[in-house]
């Protein structure tokens, strides 16, 4: 049997890798995508599946990978960027890239696949969103203003696409150690981070490469539109009285 492919955009580290590393345990080919082509790389090797070099930020390149791979039953949109300055404070460079890359970029993948997922008669597509997108906290310009665009386009598509038999969910991690938040976390900030958590300890990105594996899975065939906090309780709301 033919095996189905995955397509995961950011595939070269963090929440990516481990998505990669699900995905293809569960019998997906994996198509690596990063701007990082080292990291595409060595995701691909460690998964035996294929790297692309792409800025998901850039239509026409995302257009292009999209006309170069072959195949695409599930795309998650992970790719995503940060920056730390106040909102305020926020610089039309600093604002437009995060922009670009976390909302446009999730919408210029799925043009690029869709196609794919009609041909072969349906699929599911995992937006990454973030606790962030509700549960503010100050200092990480429009970064949590994305965060809830990509909820609300994961809404919008799901609605133009259950017709052809795509779903369309979204993920929202909440505090997860990654290669790109590991600094986050260094000295003794990982027990002060944990007790602000319910769960009273951060996440792992195998905590959310299991969800994704669930979205994108037969086990979620009736499931579309919604969005899955994977926070360890975050988003519930405060704990302070
Ligand atoms: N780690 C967390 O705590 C956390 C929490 C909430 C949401 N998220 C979201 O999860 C996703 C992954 O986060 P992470 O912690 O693994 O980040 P990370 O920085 O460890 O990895 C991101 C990957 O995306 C790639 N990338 C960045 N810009 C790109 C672009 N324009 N085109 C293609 N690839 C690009 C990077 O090269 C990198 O390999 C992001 O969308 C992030 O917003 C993470």
């Amino acid at each position: 049997m033919t095996k189905k492919t995955a397509v995961i955009t950011g595939a070269g580290q963090g929440l990516g890798r481990a998505m990669a590393m699900r995905l293809a345990a569960d019998g997906f080919h994996v198509v690596c995508v990063d701007v990082n082509s080292d990291a595409a790389a060595e995701t691909a090797r460690m998964v035996g599946g294929e790297p692309h070099v792409c800025d998901i930020s850039n239509r026409d390149a995302v257009h292009d990978l999209g006309a170069k791979v072959t195949a695409c039953d599930v795309l998650v949109n992970n790719a995503g960027i940060w920056s730390f300055e106040s909102l305020l404070e926020s610089t039309e460079e600093q604002a437009e890239r995060v922009i670009h890359v976390n909302v446009l970029g999730t919408m210029w993948c799925t043009q690029a696949f869709v196609p794919h997922m009609r041909r072969a008669g349906g699929g599911s597509i995992i937006n990454v969103s973030s606790a962030a997108a509700w549960t503010q906290s100050p200092g990480i310009g429009v970064y949590p203003a994305t965060k809830t665009a990509v909820e609300s386009l994961t809404k919008t598509f799901a609605l133009e696409l259950g017709p052809d038999n795509i779903r369309v969910n979204a993920i929202g991690p909440g505090l997860i150690v990654s290669d790109g938040t590991a600094a986050n976390y260094e000295g003794n900030r990982m027990n002060e981070r944990a007790q602000g958590v319910p769960m009273r300890r951060v996440g792992s990105p195998v905590d959310i490469a299991n969800v994704v594996s669930f979205l994108a899975g037969p086990d979620s065939s009736y499931v579309s539109g919604q969005v899955m906090y994977v926070d360890g309780g975050i988003s519930a709301g405060t704990q302070k009285r």
